[in-house]
């Protein structure tokens, strides 16, 4: 089918009033400073929810904003599409939960684990199902309270995460707006890199796993990061030349917000200035499934992203999981 097909029609934003800020990991008893996450990552602080904040309460409040800016109320949504690392509830998914939350009686809502990448694997299989006449009109949802399932003793991970929501309503295309290519890619083999190992049900949460902790993430971090830079360079590639486009097209790149060095070594690759290069993961941290979105809807609010804009979205994940996709607004 021709493309562009779906267009983001409005796009919301939520992240917890509560900010943590680096110089506070030390009261909670981490060996860090701010100098050295600051120098390794970029970031200086992040949102972190509080115990009445859930998934589906942020969720709730930026699908809310993206609904009132695309002019479509809950009896319009199809479909709901949730992508999470951290759902409310193991059963059933949070995203019937956000269903339930805003009235959308007619949607079909189903989650996407695909961690940081849920949020571009969401918009391409919105995308597919809207194409195929199984939807009209849909809220694709990133969000992560990932500060519940991070192991506030490890300061390898516990100083990354930060927890917040993004959504964008997705409506048929018009004036050529809209989904101009997709890429997305997966390796299984990598999954011990990041990955939590109790919990599931092949490691059934139980005094052992809370014992050792091996319910919480737990990542290698420097492999990731090589992983990370390899696979988002090749997404952005993919994504470009799925759209007969260039580095120099691009007017904006939203990348994963994990680590400044990540995002500055996929824009170098890419060919695209850090000038045009979105950057807030010194504010929220990484956010994972929320990260592109919040990314999105703030570059938006700033005028960064205008009528016409081509913007390269991409993110990389625990799976490993990778998506890009390149957007006319
Ligand atoms: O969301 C998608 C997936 N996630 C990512 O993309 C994250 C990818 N990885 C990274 O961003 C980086 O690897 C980290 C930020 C996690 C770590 O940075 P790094 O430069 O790769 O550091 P490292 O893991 O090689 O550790 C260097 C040193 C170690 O000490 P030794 O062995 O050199 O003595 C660590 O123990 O830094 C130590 N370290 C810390 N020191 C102070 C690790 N965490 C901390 C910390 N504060 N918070």
């Amino acid at each position: 089918m021709k493309r562009p097909f779906a267009y983001l029609a409005g796009v919301g934003r939520c992240a917890p009033e509560r900010i943590l800020h680096n110089s506070e990991f030390a009261a909670l008893g981490l060996e860090t400073s701010d100098e050295w996450i600051v120098q390794r990552t970029g970031i200086r602080e992040r949102h972190i929810a509080g115990p009445s904040e859930t998934n589906t309460s942020m969720s709730a409040a930026a699908s809310r904003v993206a609904m009132e800016r695309a002019g479509v109320h809950a009896g319009e949504l199809d479909l709901i599409v949730l992508g999470t690392a951290s759902p409310d509830h193991l059963l059933p998914s949070t995203a019937v939960e956000i269903q339930a939350e805003l009235g959308a009686s007619r949607a079909a809502a189903f989650d996407i684990s695909a961690a940081c990448s849920s949020w571009l694997y969401g918009l391409i299989v919105a995308e597919g199902l809207m194409m195929s006449g199984n939807a009209e009109t849909a809220l694709v949802v990133g969000t992560e309270k990932l500060s519940a399932i991070v192991d506030w003793r490890d300061r390898s991970t516990a100083v990354l995460f930060g927890d917040g929501s993004g959504a964008a309503v997705l409506k048929r295309s018009k004036h050529g707006k809209g989904i101009l290519s997709t890429y997305f890619r997966s390796d299984g083999n990598l999954a011990q890199l990041l990955h939590r190992r109790a919990g599931g049900a092949a490691q059934p949460f139980d005094a052992a796993a809370l014992a050792d902790r091996s319910f919480y993430i737990e990542m290698e971090g420097r492999e990731v990061f090589k992983h990370a830079v390899r696979s988002m360079a090749d997404a952005c590639d993919r994504a470009l030349d799925g759209a007969k486009l260039t580095g120099a097209d691009i007017d904006l790149l939203i990348p994963h917000q994990a680590n400044i060095r990540i995002i500055e070594a996929t824009a170098k690759h890419a060919g695209i200035p850090m000038e045009k290069v979105f950057v807030n993961v010194d504010r929220y941290g990484n956010t994972s499934s929320a990260s592109v979105p919040m990314a999105l809807e703030e570059a938006m609010a700033s005028g960064r992203v205008t009528d016409g804009s081509t913007v390269l979205l991409v993110a990389f994940g625990a799976g490993f999981t990778w998506a890009s996709l390149v957007v006319r607004f």
